[in-house]
């Protein structure tokens, strides 16, 4: 029996949000909302939509009102929106999301490029948002942005992550996402840091967001699920990258995690071709390729045929087998 069998993986996209938000090109409303509709529609766990960030600093997703109100909400999707302060809380309210994705790095310095501000003036905000939206109904997640290093930094240690996910943990948010926001993570830091984490906080949902900037991606995520992790943040195409993070690009890639993860048996409840179908409408979208593997090359049982002059050289490959076959039995 494959390990996998009928396992339940979480698969949720963040390209109309992490990979939108570094695109040079405003990519139109109408056309976002589009994407979304057609992303709700495959099967995926959550969709983050946007972020309710300041359009100075991600000009690419100052739509987010727009976006929010003119989606789609197909039953059983989790729609949720990145939220990095008092101000983008008080936007996100209005609008209909299922969660708020609270967000701040667990390195200094990437916090202060990012936010603008140093970490505890950023959980501060974030308790503030926190306290604002508990009667609301709506759910929290905190990402931890540079949960596997930092790429002016370096190493974090874990204890220091560990530190951050506590505090927002005891003051009730529902889930934490560890973020590898530059694709620093490697395998077995992964399993133990997952590992640590479940054993600390086993009833906090843990989201895994890896980014492939050095090819370990899809690695990392097997790793993650091996300890036992099963919900991660993927990119549609494996667009994504933050702005305020040197060298970022994009997550790994949804079709292509969702693609792997059916072969091995695991449940995704993810349509896969609709996935792929939606991921080969990015390049014209956008105006560029894609990073993603799948969309390019179609999926294992995506077979070629065979050349024109398949069977011709077939025939003749049997012929002189046939013969040579007569020459040794006549030579015996
Ligand atoms: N939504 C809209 N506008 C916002 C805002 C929000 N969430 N937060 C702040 N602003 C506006 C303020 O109203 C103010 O506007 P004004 O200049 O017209 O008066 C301006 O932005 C500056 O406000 P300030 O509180 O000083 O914020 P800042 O300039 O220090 O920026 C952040 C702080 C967090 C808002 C900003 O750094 C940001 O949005 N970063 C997003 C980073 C991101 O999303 N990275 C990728 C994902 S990890
Ligand atoms: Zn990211």
């Amino acid at each position: 029996m494959q390990a996998g069998l009928n396992q339940r993986i979480y698969l949720q996209d963040v390209a109309v949000r992490d990979g939108f938000q570094i695109e040079p090109r405003f990519i139109p409303t109408a056309e976002k909302i589009g994407l979304i509709n057609a992303l709700g529609r495959t099967g995926l766990a959550k969709i983050e939509v946007t972020s309710f960030t300041s359009p100075k600093a991600i000009p690419a997703l100052a739509d987010a009102e727009e976006v929010m109100l003119g989606i789609e909400r197909v039953p059983g999707v989790v729609y949720t929106v990145l939220v990095p302060n008092m101000r983008g809380a008080e936007r996100a309210m209005g609008c209909r999301a299922d969660e708020f994705n609270l967000v701040m790095s667990v390195s200094e310095t990437h916090n202060l490029t990012n936010l603008r501000m140093t970490r505890e003036q950023s959980f501060a905000q974030l308790a503030e948002v926190i306290e604002f939206s508990r009667s609301s109904g709506v759910s929290l997640n905190v990402s931890l942005s540079c949960s596997f290093g930092c790429p002016m930094e370096g190493d974090i240690p874990a204890d220091e992550v560990f530190h951050w996910a506590g505090r927002f943990i005891e003051m009730g948010v529902r889930g934490i996402t560890l973020c590898d926001t530059t694709g620093m993570a490697y395998p077995t830091q992964v399993s133990d840091i997952c590992r640590s984490f479940k054993q600390r906080w086993e009833n906090t949902e843990l989201t895994l967001h890896f980014h492939n900037t050095r090819g370990m991606g899809l690695a990392n995520a097997l790793s993650a699920v091996g300890a036992g992790v099963d919900r991660f943040d993927a990119s549609l195409g494996g667009l994504g990258g933050c702005p305020y993070a040197p060298g970022a690009t994009g997550n790994i890639c949804t079709e292509d995690l969702a693609h792997m993860l059916e072969l091995m048996g695991y449940d995704t409840a993810v349509d896969t071709e609709a996935l792929i179908a939606c991921a080969r409408q990015l390049p014209a979208m956008l105006g560029h390729e894609i990073p993603g593997q799948v969309a390019k090359a179609g999926k294992v049982s995506d077979l070629h045929a065979r050349p024109d002059w398949f069977a011709e050289v077939a025939q003749r490959a049997h012929e002189k087998a046939e013969k040579d076959r007569q020459r040794i039995a006549a030579n015996r």
